[in-house]
């Protein structure tokens, strides 16, 4: 008896979701193709995430779309190219490389996350642990950069490219633009959704551990010093998450806690009340896509486990068959890093500007002189003297003025005395001051979600397969079918079948009977299935069959879509008032 695993893989294949790439060529890990249905499935999550992360948020989050390649200062400024590596280990036999703490992972099932290279090796001694292909010694643990390196244009050092791991590094160039377009004002975030890639040491999860997936993320910028999120309230006051926290794990606690968004923030468990609201939309998120509440949860990393740039992650977690646990999405309080480096490297201004509620005052030394002095002093040489001391600002001259020794000042040569310079402290009101953001970001991973998707979707009926798609997602939205295969009712349905497709992605089904129809129609997850009957033709009327409790309603030929749209909205089409059909299918 196969696994869930291995059927849904078995079923997502035979089904064309999705099939390893380059498989004419002896395939290639870490890469994979999507067929038609897992087009469909795919650019359907990614729309319900622009929904919930975007759409929803429209007048403060804004989409935008930037290059897979950039040069590599991108990723030396942003700390990847230092930092973004995993360990290896190569078999000193069959010279094939694997990634040393999944090794560990998988022999000793302790986790070995957040582990030095020097403890990961005296681990893999310890234990004895062996090439799982060729039962070969394994050699030393090193690090390895995840970056896939190119060049831009013709070869040459200086043209050194990287492939884009995150999308976020798009988004914090280009803060500046977007901060000025949304009129300067904070909070807001940027979204963008688009391919990544990652050069992983032999993947070997299918679509879970890809070289090339697609991310959706959004980072979210605000003033720390008003981090107030009145949204949290509104949106998600009564919402809770299960929190599995970092230092409940360091005592090997591995059950998350209920706990509602808002006390999370309050009691610092959250530490950016911006990570707390995307982490309650994440939630809601996944479980639109069909996941239950009690099936997924966050886990706070542990200081050593968190990515350079982040000052608290938490890691989303659905639970699955095959390993327990997946995470789905990271969300990570990136706080001033990225865009600090930024300006270090780029030497833009990055800053935003912070209103103040009351006036700063700012202290500062002026320096004046007496111009009749100068004159006196200096007779016809006076106006070079003026120009010196003009060119130099106050500030300059009151540094000068204050550092020199003696009874004279030493300006570009000219030597003046100090008696015609009077020091002044004025007393300045500023409004504003320049901040440099914090950041909140959520970052998901699509594949992995459609992979969740076909898990939470499968079930079995009668050994015949049956995908529960959320009907938001549903590949296909409706199928038609004539009860038989022959006229009038064939042309009906073809008629329909032609104004459905206006609509949505519908199948016109056919086979040796309803029966079978309808459990193809399960099979691909099809949430309504319109049948043209014996009394279609007369009444001009179909039946509307649901996917999942099967009982149907007979709605007018002009009300079909209505009717669909209705239910794909998330309406119980049974209260519309039509009249309900219970058939008994057959079950061939
Ligand atoms: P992992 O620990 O599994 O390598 P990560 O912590 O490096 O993942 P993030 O950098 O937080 O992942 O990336 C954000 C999301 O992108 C992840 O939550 C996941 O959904 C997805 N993701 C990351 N790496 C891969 C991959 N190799 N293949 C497919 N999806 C991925
Ligand atoms: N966001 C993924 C990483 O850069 O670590």
């Amino acid at each position: 008896m196969s696994s869930k695993f291995d059927k849904i893989i078995d079923y997502a294949v035979r089904k064309g979701f999705f099939w390893q790439s380059y498989e004419i060529y002896g395939g290639q890990a870490g890469f994979y193709d999507l067929g038609s249905l897992g087009v469909l499935l795919k650019s359907n999550i990614i729309e319900l995430w622009r929904e919930f992360f975007v759409k929803q948020h429209q007048e403060f989050v804004v989409e935008i779309e930037t290059p897979i390649i950039a040069p590599a200062i991108v990723f030396k400024a942003s700390g990847h190219e230092e930092n973004f590596t995993d360990y290896a280990v190569e078999c000193l036999q069959c010279h094939r490389t694997f990634r040393a703490d999944h090794l560990v992972e998988e022999r000793l099932g302790i986790s070995a996350e957040g582990l030095k290279a020097e403890q990961i090796e005296e681990v893999i001694r310890k234990n004895d642990i062996r090439c799982p292909v060729c039962g070969g010694p394994l050699g030393n643990v090193y690090r390895f950069l995840l970056l896939f390196q190119t060049y831009i244009g013709p070869y040459s050092p200086s043209n050194l490219a990287y492939l884009r791991p995150e999308a976020a590094q798009g988004m914090f160039i280009n803060f500046k633009r977007v901060y000025e377009l949304m009129k300067r004002r904070l909070p807001f975030g940027i979204a963008q959704i688009g391919k990544v890639a990652r050069n992983e040491i032999s993947p070997r999860q299918g679509l879970i551990r890809l070289r090339e997936f697609t991310i959706m993320e959004i980072e979210f910028f605000y003033d720390e010093s008003n981090p107030t999120c009145d949204l949290l309230y509104e949106n998600c006051s009564d919402e809770y998450i299960n929190i599995l926290r970092a230092e409940d794990r360091a005592k090997g606690i591995d059950k998350p806690l209920p706990i509602s968004v808002s006390e999370a923030v309050d009691e610092k468990i959250i530490l950016s009340p911006w990570l707390a609201y995307w982490m309650c939309i994440a939630k809601k998120f996944v479980n639109a896509l069909g996941v239950p509440n009690n099936k997924t949860y966050f886990e706070e990393k542990l200081p050593s486990e968190r990515a350079h740039y982040s000052k608290q992650t938490f890691d989303q977690i659905v639970i699955v068959e095959r390993w327990g646990k997946l995470e789905v999405s990271g969300h990570a309080y990136r706080h001033t890093y990225d865009l600090e480096r930024h300006i270090e490297f780029s030497r833009a201004d990055l800053y935003a500007i912070r209103q103040l509620k009351a006036p700063k005052i700012i202290r500062r030394s002026v320096v004046k002189y007496d111009k009749n002095a100068v004159i006196s002093f200096f007779g016809t040489k006076a106006p070079q003297v003026f120009k010196v001391l003009a060119s130099l600002g106050s500030e300059a001259l009151a540094k000068i003025v204050a550092e020199s020794k003696g009874d004279s000042v030493v300006v570009e040569g000219i030597e003046i005395p100090k008696t015609i310079f009077r020091v002044e402290d004025v007393e300045e009101k500023v409004w504003v001051e320049k901040i440099i953001p914090h950041v909140a970001e959520p970052s998901f991973g699509a594949e992995r979600l459609l992979y969740i998707v076909l898990e939470y979707a499968y079930s079995e009926d009668g050994g015949k397969v049956i995908m529960k798609f959320p009907k938001r997602v549903a590949p296909i939205k409706v199928g038609v079918t004539p009860l038989v295969d022959r006229e009038p009712l064939e042309g009906i349905a073809h008629r329909l079948f032609k104004e459905l497709k206006r609509h949505y992605y519908a199948m016109y089904l056919e086979g040796d009977s309803i029966g079978k129809k309808y459990a193809q129609a399960d099979e691909l997850g099809i949430p309504f299935v319109v049948t043209v009957d014996y009394e279609s033709p007369s009444k001009g009327d179909v039946t509307i069959r649901d996917r999942d409790t099967k009982k149907q309603i007979r709605v007018p030929i002009d009300g079909v879509v209505k009717v669909i749209d209705a239910g794909l909205k998330g309406v119980d089409i049974f209260s519309l008032g039509y009249p309900i059909i219970e058939r008994v299918e057959d079950k061939e």
